[in-house]
């Protein structure tokens, strides 16, 4: 039985010189001295021999397992080596070749001047109010004073969610949210988005107005103009003049629509103004005693101005984007030149 032991050692030898993987190495410990392994069938056989020879029998036994678990250790050592050496003539660092760039964010053009507007309206005394993207029909329409036959109100103009639940059409809601919460004197701007069903080159379905409201005793036409040029002026630059044409609003009287003289060719006439010399702004005008009416406010005691304009058209004419479609793509190559 010794010679047969020498012989298992043997072969193993053998085998563990031979074996090129850590998994090999694995198998060849299971086969030779795992619990089903030969060394361990002769451990079983321990009884059949006479008792005075099973402790010499016994340390052969250990003393072989110990051999091979000691080469397969050794084994494992020099394969694990190899791989290293391997890996570091195999997969070699070029350290000349240039790091993996971060892109660097930067604020959108429509933030950028959302900003600077409330900026500009904050040191006038304005104070931010916000309102709902998601409104009700009062506050879009019936408070304003736009009676349910209005074609603004069409299904085809403005999305509606559910009935009497709306996507806001325009900014001027929130005049009617601060007016139902608050005693004059009022003095706030209000910026956001809004949706509507139009999709052009001057045209998103969600774009964003800046709504300005004043209320308080003896506020007039005067004073809307004098806020709307300075406004102008300290967007734009000073050569930058404004004129009120006559217009209609239902939730203002008498009404006005804000130009301002092209900024591309200072009202000489271009492809920007279409050779009128003039750029459309947005909606002005005295709120209408009616709208005070609705909302509980003295409309005897008390007068106000309103006006609407859009974030997005200031940005296009301050940026010269041809485009406002532009503004929503979220083009990297269009984004990171502001
Ligand atoms: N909300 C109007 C629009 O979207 C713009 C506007 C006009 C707002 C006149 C006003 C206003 O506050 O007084 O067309």
């Amino acid at each position: 039985m010794k010679e047969e032991i020498s012989k298992v050692l043997e072969t193993a030898k053998n085998e563990i010189e031979k074996a090129s993987s850590v998994h090999e190495l694995q198998q060849l410990k299971s086969r030779y001295i795992g619990k089903k392994s030969v060394l361990n069938s002769f451990m079983q056989k321990i009884s059949t021999i006479p008792k005075e020879e099973r402790p010499t029998f016994g340390n052969i036994l250990n003393e072989t397992k110990n051999q091979i678990s000691e080469l397969l250790l050794n084994k494992e050592q020099r394969i694990k080596e190899l791989e290293y050496e391997t890996t570091l003539k195999t997969e070699s660092l070029d350290l000349t070749m240039p790091g993996r760039k971060r892109e660097k964010g930067s604020l959108h053009p429509i933030t950028k001047v959302w900003w600077e507007i409330e900026d500009i309206f904050i040191s006038m005394g304005f104070e931010v109010a916000e309102g709902p993207d998601i409104e009700d029909e009062f506050h879009n329409f019936d408070a304003l004073n736009t009676p349910p036959d209005h074609p603004a109100r069409d299904l085809s103009d403005t999305f509606y969610i559910d009935n009497d639940v709306l996507l806001r059409t325009q900014t001027s809601t929130v005049q009617v949210r601060v007016m139902q919460k608050h005693k004059p004197p009022i003095k706030i701007i209000s910026p956001g988005s809004c949706y509507r069903n139009e999709h052009d080159a001057s045209h998103s379905p969600m774009f964003h107005q800046v709504e300005a409201l004043v209320v308080d005793e003896g506020v007039t036409f005067t004073d809307l103009r004098d806020v709307l040029n300075i406004f102008i002026k300290k967007m734009f630059g000073e050569k930058i003049e404004s004129r009120f044409r006559p217009h209609f609003f239902p939730f203002t009287e008498p009404s006005a629509e804000i130009d301002i003289i092209c900024v591309k060719c200072y009202g000489k006439g271009c492809n920007l103004c279409k050779g009128s010399g003039w750029l459309e702004m947005g909606g002005a005008g005295m709120v209408d005693p009616n709208v005070f009416d609705i909302l509980g406010i003295d409309s005897k005691k008390y007068t106000g101005y309103a006006f609407g304009l859009g974030i997005d058209r200031i940005a296009m004419l301050k940026y010269k984007i041809p485009d406002m479609r532009m503004l929503f793509e979220n083009d990297i190559r269009f984004l990171k030149q502001f």
